[in-house]
């Protein structure tokens, strides 16, 4: 893929990995739109990088995604890249039932609904650009769950199976499909939740990781893994001998 002269929009690029991957592009010329919630965050970007477009916009909630696409269908006909990345991640004990499940955001609206529903708002302009890419960013804990985040886990294992069928679908058009399989990264991702189990194991950092991203990115690797993770995630695994990640606590 190239990274120049693209228009990219990079949900969640306000922080972690989504940032990383705006910056690349913005470093690589490329006109670069992120949108996030965090008020300090957006503001921070519009200081740092006065041509990135910081939007404000809770993926969270139906009628915020569509008006963040027309907004940004209006304002960047260019637009030729949608970057799935915006996710949240909580630590969830399924034994406590419904108020444990309620208690905090929802993360099969922000982690599933959200990107499908984008994917499906920008898909018809996608199609009509000569060379566009859809990059839904999913994550080892799709194909290898860990114990602690059971929704967080099937959310992503659904990116990965929904981009496996998306990318099927839009073969004979412009639109490629990516899928970002992250390791551990230390970013923002459940911060609160982490720093109250005291996980001291953060993972790699961002720049890191960028090397990763930016590899198969150029290499037009369909589905990235870090590391000799294709091999480990892809290991058959019947279901007695599953294999949880346990709690790192
Ligand atoms: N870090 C890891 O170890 C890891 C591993 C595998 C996969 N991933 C995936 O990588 C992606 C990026 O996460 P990260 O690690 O970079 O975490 P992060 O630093 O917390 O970044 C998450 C980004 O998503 C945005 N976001 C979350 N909920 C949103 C909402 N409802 N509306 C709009 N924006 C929202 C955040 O903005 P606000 O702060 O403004 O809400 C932030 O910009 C996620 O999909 C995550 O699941 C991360």
């Amino acid at each position: 893929m190239e990274l120049s002269n693209r228009t990219v929009l990079v949900t969640g690029g306000t922080s972690g990995i989504g940032l990383g991957i705006a910056e690349v592009f913005h470093q690589s010329k490329s006109k670069v739109i992120v949108c996030g919630r965090n008020k300090k965050k957006l503001s921070r970007i519009a200081e740092r990088f006065l041509d990135i477009t910081a939007l404000s916009c809770d993926l969270g909630d139906a009628g915020q995604r569509k008006a963040l696409a027309m907004d940004v269908l209006r304002r960047f006909p260019n637009l030729d890249i949608l970057v799935n990345n915006a996710g949240i991640q909580r630590y969830i004990d399924l034994k406590k039932g419904v108020d444990e499940l309620k208690s905090g955001e929802d993360e099969i609206t922000t982690n599933f609904v959200s990107p499908v529903e984008l994917t499906s708002l920008f898909i018809g302009h996608l199609m009509k650009r000569p060379s566009a890419a859809i990059i839904n960013v999913s994550s080892g804990l799709g194909f290898m769950p860990m114990l602690d985040t059971p929704i967080y886990n099937a959310t992503k294992a659904a990116i990965h199976t929904y981009s496996l069928v998306l990318r099927q679908q839009l073969k004979d058009t412009s639109v490629k499909v990516i899928e970002i399989v992250p390791p551990m990264v230390d970013t923002d991702l459940n911060k609160g939740g982490r720093n109250a189990a005291h996980v001291k194991f953060r993972g790699i950092s961002v720049s890191e990781y960028m090397l990763t991203i930016v590899n198969g990115l150029k290499n037009d690797v369909e589905i990235i893994f870090y590391g000799d993770g294709e091999e480990i995630m892809n290991e058959p695994r019947g279901e007695s001998e599953m294999r949880l990640l346990t709690p790192r606590w």
